[in-house]
């Protein structure tokens, strides 16, 4: 296996490079991906809690792997921004370049700062906030059931397309004010994974802005005919966000929303087929559920890697000396592991003070994490509920995990059950 420290040798870093002062690590590519933590550890070891890396293209960044760091980081805005065009790197990125879709400035939330972020976020949580939980679960409770029947009678199934994914999505779409099993909004759902999870036979540029064209008639529609929904709160909201900031920050939501919730349910799947320690009674355990999701935020978080935050001016970070609109990658799966906060080496602890949700103005917005919380537990129980005797098809070191070093979670979650009679 490639050493997981393996250092760039041999280059000359770009001007104004962090890396300049030790040997600068890639993020991509490597074997690591399967084993994250192991980069982590050896990352530690040599270069402390902030370490130099290489993004794609050999693009100098910092990984923040500690957890007091990351609080700090994403605790002081002032010091640490968003605004993705304070990058100091600009002039070295292709226009193709592969994490574009992340870091590239787009008018939404995600990237403003300040006052304008609090009026942008503020309409968001409250609507939100609106959300019946109760009927949220009863929804996510149907979806799940309506996509289980349709594999329930085959005795197995691949849980991570034809559930774990599925799922949020549909939720989420329907708590934005689509019809659950609507043309239109199955449309949508499709075209929100090709966008999101860019499958190689489809093109995700075309379906994004098929996405963007449903969500503006969506918008359109709402303003008109306004419903009980979160577009149509957000719309009557007294900030008075125009249509277009409406679609951009509806899209950030969708999206936000979709791809770490579909990990979290099939991490914690994947936890609860895997560890005896749940094995026991795992078809009527609600509590072990609900440890097994706590335990997937500590361990095995959906969102390992964040890009990220950009330095305002010229500071001092763990004894790194970091320029202004220097790019730091916030490293939450490294950071719930610090063994600076585990020093016994604590494994899936019982609170929930991981930074998984992030931390600070631009954390996972209230109340998204206890949304993601009914959508996925939800999904886990009624899962358990209809197929009790459901087990992994495959060894369970068979299993393998997406060559993402931002996302974590699985290629596939193949499964064998008695099939229902229908
Ligand atoms: C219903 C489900 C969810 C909703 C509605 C939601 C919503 C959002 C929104 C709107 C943002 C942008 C916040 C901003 O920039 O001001 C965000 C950021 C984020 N969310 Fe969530 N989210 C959900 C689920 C999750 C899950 C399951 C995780 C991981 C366990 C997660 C982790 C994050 C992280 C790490 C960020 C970036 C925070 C940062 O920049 O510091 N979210 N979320």
């Amino acid at each position: 296996m490639t050493d997981p420290a393996a250092l760039v040798e041999g280059q000359v870093p770009p001007p104004g490079c962090p890396a300049h002062a030790g040997g600068a690590v890639r993020l991509s590519g490597l074997e690591y991906q399967q084993t994250p933590s192991q980069l982590y550890r050896a990352l530690r070891k040599e270069h402390g809690a902030v370490a130099p890396i290489m993004l794609d293209g050999d693009i100098p960044a910092w990984l923040v792997l500690g957890y007091s760091e990351v609080s700090y980081v994403t605790g002081h805005d002032e010091l640490f921004a968003r605004d993705s065009r304070r990058w100091n790197q600009w002039p070295n990125i292709p226009a193709d370049w592969p994490l574009m879709p992340f870091v590239g400035y787009q008018p939404s939330l995600l990237f403003t700062e300040g006052a304008e972020h609090q009026r942008r976020a503020g309409v968001i949580t409250e609507a939100l906030e609106a959300v019946d939980q109760f009927e949220l679960a009863h929804t996510c409770r149907e979806i799940a059931e309506g996509l289980i029947d349709e594999f329930a009678g085959s005795g197995e199934a691949e849980l991570m397309a034809a559930f774990a994914h599925a799922l949020p999505m549909r939720a989420v779409v329907q708590l934005c004010g689509m019809p659950l099993g609507g043309v239109d909004t199955e449309d949508l759902v499709r075209d929100l994974r090709i966008s999101l999870d860019a499958p190689e036979d489809d093109d995700p540029v075309a379906a994004y802005l098929r996405v963007q064209a449903r969500i503006e008639q969506l918008v359109k529609e709402k303003r008109s005919t306004p419903g009980t929904d979160v577009t149509s709160r957000m719309l009557a909201h007294p900030a008075g966000l125009t249509d277009e900031e409406v679609v951009q920050d509806l899209i950030t939501l969708i999206a936000a929303a979709q791809q770490p919730t579909a990990n979290w349910i099939c991490n914690s799947l994947r936890l609860l087929l895997t560890d005896d320690r749940f094995a026991l009674n795992v078809s009527g355990g609600r509590l072990s559920v609900g440890q097994a999701l706590n335990e997937v935020l500590w361990l095995d978080t959906p969102t390992q890697n964040f890009v990220g935050r950009w330095a305002v001016r010229d500071t001092q970070l763990a004894g790194r000396h970091i320029k202004t609109g220097d790019c730091l990658v916030l490293g939450f799966a490294a950071a719930n592991t610090d063994p600076q906060i585990w020093p016994e080496g604590h494994v899936g602890a019982e609170n929930s003070a991981h930074l998984s949700f992030s931390n600070g103005e631009h954390r996972c917005l209230y109340p998204g994490p206890l949304l993601a919380d009914v959508i996925a537990r939800t999904a886990v129980e009624t899962l358990l509920e209809r197929l009790p005797d459901v087990v992994l098809a495959v060894e369970p070191h068979e299993l393998t995990w997406r060559p993402s070093i931002w996302m974590r979670g699985l290629t596939a979650l193949p499964v064998r059950f008695t099939p229902a009679v229908q």
